[in-house]
């Protein structure tokens, strides 16, 4: 999950790293209001989206007084930055700022430990920084079990390059940072820019952190959680614990395994393309494993519910499950769904006990039930029923 820059901020603020102060609006009287509050001479009114570039797409403003910030909020609020629409800002206090320096550390999945990076020309993103000033970029790989302690710290600053004067408190503010990012079971804090002001502070100006949402368990990351952008099905998906994403068609999909649910998603797009309509596939759904006539009812309920959906494709390839314990899910599905169950379904069993699961199928014989023994046929049939439904 990837957290706000205010949310950023409040953690690194609880951690003891220095940050400035910064409010929160949701609309331009609250602008004023906030850096009425602030009470600094100069305030900046930031975009709050969860993408990069806000300064670049004029997100990022100064002002210098609370109608002067209310009004710079204006051209803020309802910006779009690549695809995100700006609803909220911080109103943060001004810095003066002498530096700019790049600090992040983040999961390095491919050699199973953290990898912090450095550098003192900041402000710049890091793509920018290691293309263009590849050897003012220090790399340095951070031992998991031991995480950013003083001695890498240390070592972090003494590489960059930083004046010896400011050594020490950088290196103070890099082991904190780690910190937040262990307690928080982060992927990823990055600090761009962390600044040096006039008076020689050291400070967290911008934070993006992302969190592991494996580790969610052992968190309470509810009040983090942003609905706004969320479509509500996924989020019933969610709720359900269902493995689900919208799509744009009118095929509702069913399948078991990330891999087969996606090559059923090639399938139907293309069985879809010569028909009238152009049928595709509405969603992305993996009951996986092990799924129960309950899994199965979440998921054949959820797919019914979306409005987009003419008609419902199951393929399911028996493994571990067998295709019997699938269509006695499905027949019990349909039960407890009664009335819910109003679009034609069309069911591909193939793989572990397939006879014996087709035949529970054709014996329950559900009027809305279609059996096709091959994906492509089963996919030809729901994009036929789909297209002639339309
Ligand atoms: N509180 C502040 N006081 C003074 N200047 C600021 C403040 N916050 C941000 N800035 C300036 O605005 C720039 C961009 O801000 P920030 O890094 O927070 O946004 P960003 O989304 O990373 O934008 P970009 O991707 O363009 O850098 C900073 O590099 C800094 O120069
Ligand atoms: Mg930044």
């Amino acid at each position: 999950m990837d957290l706000f820059e205010y949310q950023a901020r409040d953690l690194f603020e609880a951690a003891g790293v220095p940050v400035l102060p910064g409010i929160i609006a949701d609309a331009p009287e609250e602008v004023a209001e906030a850096a009425e509050k602030l009470g600094t001479p100069v305030v900046v009114v930031k975009a709050q989206v969860k993408v990069g570039g806000r300064g670049k797409a004029g997100g990022v403003k100064v002002a210098k007084s609370p109608e002067e910030a209310a009004e710079v909020s204006k051209n803020i609020f309802g910006l779009d930055i690549k695809g995100h629409t700006v609803r909220r800002v911080m109103v943060a206090a001004g810095a003066d700022i002498a530096e700019e320096y790049y600090f992040s550390v983040l999961l390095d999945r491919a050699e199973r430990r953290y990898l912090a990076m450095c550098s003192l020309a900041g402000g710049m993103d890091i793509e920018t920084i290691a293309s263009e000033h590849p050897e003012q970029l220090v790399r340095f790989p951070i031992d998991p079990l031991t995480g950013l302690d003083e001695t890498a710290a240390a070592a972090i600053v003494e590489q960059a390059g930083f004046a010896e004067a400011d050594r020490a408190e950088v290196a103070r503010v890099l082991v904190l940072l780690g910190k937040v990012y262990t307690d928080n079971d982060a992927t990823l804090v990055e600090v761009n820019p962390l600044v040096k002001t006039g008076d020689g502070t050291i400070i967290a100006l911008d934070g993006k952190v992302s969190l592991d949402n494996n580790a969610s368990f052992r968190h309470d990351w509810s009040a983090l959680v942003d609905n706004s952008r969320t479509d509500p099905l996924e989020q019933k998906a969610q709720e359900l614990g269902l493995n689900y994403v919208k799509l744009d068609g009118d095929v509702g999909v069913i399948g078991n395994g990330a891999g087969l649910v996606m090559s059923t998603l090639d399938v139907v797009a293309q069985a879809g393309s010569g028909l009238p309509g152009s049928p595709k596939p509405a969603n992305f759904l993996d009951i996986g494993g092990g799924a129960s006539a309950q899994v199965m009812a979440d998921g054949l309920g959820l797919i019914l519910s979306d409005q987009a959906v003419k008609v419902v494709f199951v393929n399911v390839f028996g493994g571990i499950t067998a295709c019997s314990e699938v269509a006695a899910g499905i027949v019990g599905a349909l039960g407890l769904l009664g009335d819910q169950a109003t679009k034609p379904i069309v069911v591909r069993l193939d793989g572990n006990a397939v006879e014996e699961g087709r035949h529970i199928l054709a014996e329950a014989a559900h009027p809305l039930v279609t059996i096709v023994d091959t994906m492509d046929g089963a996919a030809a049939k729901a994009a036929e029923l789909a297209s002639a439904a339309a």
